[in-house]
């Protein structure tokens, strides 16, 4: 009987040693099995009780009881103390690069947009906003549109109350401003614009920079010179620029300015569909008419207006054959800028 008790105290013992030397949990799960499994030698030695005299049982069953309980709380603690000891591949590596938080840049609209207020800065320009809800005074009335001119019709401008809309072009800011300011005017003012155009060259929500010139002696020579001036800054030196005549209610003589293909150089190819220009912009001389809406003399002054989309103009300069890469917001696009 001493002999059994004996033994339950030394494999306890074995056991206890066994369990806190376990480096890791491989090792613990061994010693686990090794002495408290199904065939473990502690369970063997509790089956074995049963051979004993009865007067021995009850002093071997404690021991057993004993033995399997200090067991299994040394089983416990080693388990608890290998879970909370970080494993090697979680440990600070202080040697290691750190990891840079990812840092934003313009998106490509805001980039141009920038750059060529930028340009026209430069030239002495100063650059002002306006509001993008406008009212049908400044965005057409203003401009000289006739009353049943096709743009001021629900087809084409996204009304927003009876004489409410979301601004259709940059141009009402040149009212607003000459209505605050006294001549001489040199501004550029870049901006959201909106019309029901939706296609592969027309967006819904697009961008223009409106400039607007009014100054004593203000010719179309100046008009060509600035504009030439800006497609040399924006494109490459060498850009030439024509004017061809064109209409719009506030200007007169009205133009449109073509730069030479940014592709073939004038040649003519697939992008200039052979002509060898681009479209890049509106222009005209200010129609004196609207210089009665703020209270200017056509007798002191004269001016120039322009007015450009800056997507179209960054599709230029980049070479972007779809308006949507521009509003999709696709970050493998973006980044390329
Ligand atoms: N506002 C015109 C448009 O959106 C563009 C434009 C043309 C602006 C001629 C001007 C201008 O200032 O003189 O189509």
């Amino acid at each position: 009987m001493n002999d059994i008790v004996k033994n339950l105290e030394n494999v306890s013992q074995e056991a206890l040693r066994a369990l806190e030397g376990a480096a890791d949990a491989a090792a613990l799960e061994k010693a686990r099995v090794e002495f408290l499994g199904a065939k473990g030698r502690l369970t063997e030695l509790t089956r074995s009780l049963g051979t004993l005299p009865k007067e021995g049982r009850p002093a071997a069953g404690q021991a057993a009881n004993k033995a399997k309980e200090e067991i299994t709380q040394a089983y416990k603690r080693a388990l608890a103390a290998l879970s909370q000891a970080k494993a090697p591949s979680q440990a600070l590596d202080v040697t290691l690069p750190g990891r840079k938080p990812a840092q934003g840049h313009r998106h490509l609209i805001s980039k141009t947009s920038h750059e060529i207020c930028q340009i026209f800065a430069k030239l002495g320009f100063s650059v002002v906003e306006g509001p993008e809800v406008e009212t049908d005074y400044y965005n057409f009335e203003a401009l000289n549109f006739p009353h049943d001119h096709p743009s001021r019709d629900m087809q084409e401008t996204l009304f927003v109350g009876d004489k409410l809309l979301l601004r259709t072009h940059t141009s009402p800011v040149q009212i607003r401003t000459m209505e605050k300011t006294k001549p001489p005017v040199w501004i550029v003012v870049p901006g959201k614009t909106y019309r029901r155009d939706d296609d592969i060259t027309h967006s819904p929500m697009f961008n223009q920079i409106e400039g607007l010139v009014v100054d004593k002696g203000i010719t179309m020579a100046d008009l060509k010179g600035v504009l030439t001036a800006f497609a040399a800054a924006f494109f490459s030196p060498e850009t030439k620029i024509r004017l061809r005549p064109s209409f719009f209610p506030f200007t007169e003589p009205s133009a449109e300015v073509d730069i030479a293909c940014v592709l073939c150089g004038g040649q003519g190819c697939r992008l200039c569909k052979g002509s060898g220009w681009l479209e890049l912009l509106g222009s005209g001389m200010v129609d004196p008419a609207l210089y009665g809406f703020v209270g200017y003399d056509p007798e002191q002054v004269s001016g120039f207006a322009f007015g450009m989309g800056v997507d179209r103009a960054a599709m230029l300069k980049y070479g972007l054959s779809n308006i949507r890469h521009l509003y999709e917001g696709d970050l493998r696009f973006s980044r390329q800028f």
